[in-house]
């Protein structure tokens, strides 16, 4: 096991505008699940490929286990990367694909099969043995490349979308497996993925990168309930959290659709009392969404599905948010401005 970090990351590349890696620095702790989160295009597989070492960095340096390895070749970083396309072998056994990179190392017949059943095992593939690739589901092929990851005993695993091509079933299910199998084994592992959803539901920790840089890095509630900056406030959560601009201070009001409370619920001060006006309203079995505008702008609550609320649709009723609930951005910047007390 090792702790991954990156020091001063950054990637330029040859007649790119910008920088597609600009200056991360960013630390994993032994056996931690750290996922990488960000849009399409942020620079998530760049970092991931420099911390491989199939990319060499601009600037700065990788360190695994606290070693500096970033003029080291792939092979001797002992890691093992799964990418969203697998790349099995089409002609080969399930045993075989996993037991490849045993047998390129020339270990004995009797440890690659060890170590092969050791690897399916806990990956729950060990009846697939015999099949071609051609005949598993896209989460078993999944599996395959794991265990072929898993057989070499990183250090680390780096993980790029590895989920990405299966349904939402599937992923579901597949996320779960990923976590337990992590748990299970306590191999340091980073994660890249764009879909919020699954870095809530997986990570240890989130590091929301955008744009070649990192915004935040946090548990799933810090990232969720304490967003450093506008960004972050809206890639995480879905309907995102609702910003609304005071036009006298230069502030964004923020607050999650959750917390809209009815205002006859939320007595005394330590509640914002609003306008909201109902556009439309929409029944997701668990819950209701109501879509409308505070002043001029579109906002989103949620409610569960049998809240008895004060509205109809098309008229403005009274709703409030209670002031811990309330995040306060700079307009401008968009960072946190919780320091500046005091309300519109
Ligand atoms: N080999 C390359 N040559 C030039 N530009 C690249 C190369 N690889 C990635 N980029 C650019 O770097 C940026 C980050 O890409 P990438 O790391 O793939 O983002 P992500 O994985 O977050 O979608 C993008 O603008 C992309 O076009
Ligand atoms: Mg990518």
């Amino acid at each position: 096991m090792a702790a991954i970090e990156a020091r001063g990351i950054t990637k330029r590349f040859d007649g790119g505008g910008g920088a597609a890696v600009d200056g991360i620095d960013l630390a994993s702790t032994d056996g931690e699940f750290l996922v990488l989160l960000g849009p399409s295009g942020c620079g998530k597989t760049t970092l991931l490929r420099m911390i491989g070492g199939l990319e060499p960095p601009t600037a700065g340096d990788i360190l695994i286990g606290g070693r500096v390895v970033t003029d080291l070749p792939p092979r001797a970083r002992h890691i093992a990367m799964v990418f969203q396309s697998y790349a099995l072998y089409p002609h080969m056994t399930v045993f075989n694909n996993i037991a490849f990179p045993l047998q390129a190392a020339k270990l004995p017949k009797e440890t690659q099969k060890q170590k092969v059943g050791w690897a399916s095992g806990i990956l729950g593939i060990d009846h697939l043995l015999d099949r071609k690739p051609r005949q598993l589901s896209g989460g078993q092929r999944q599996r395959v490349a794991l265990a072929r990851a898993l057989v070499r005993e990183p250090n680390v695993f780096l993980l790029d979308e590895p989920l990405s091509n299966l349904d939402a079933q599937r992923r579901a299910s597949a996320r779960d497996e990923l976590q337990q199998f992590q748990r299970r084994v306590g191999t340091t592992t980073l994660y890249v993925t764009h879909d919020q959803v699954e870095a809530m539901g997986m990570g240890d920790r989130i590091a929301v990168m955008d744009q070649g840089r990192i915004r935040q890095v946090g548990t799933p509630l810090e990232i969720y309930d304490d967003p450093a900056d506008t960004f972050v406030a809206t890639f995480l959560g879905s309907p995102p959290m609702n910003l609304i601009p005071d036009g006298a201070s230069g502030l964004l009001f923020g607050f999650r659709p959750e917390h809209f409370v009815p205002a006859s619920d939320a007595t005394g001060d330590d509640a914002v009392r609003f306008p909201f006006h109902v556009h439309r309203t929409e029944y997701l079995g668990a819950e209701r969404l109501l879509y409308g505008a505070v002043g001029e702008t579109r906002t989103i609550a949620r409610f569960p599905a049998n809240a008895d609320l004060p509205i109809h649709v098309g008229a403005t009723s009274e709703f409030a948010v209670r002031r811990r609930d309330l995040k306060r951005f700079d307009r401008e910047t968009g960072l946190r401005r919780d320091q500046i007390r005091g309300i519109g």
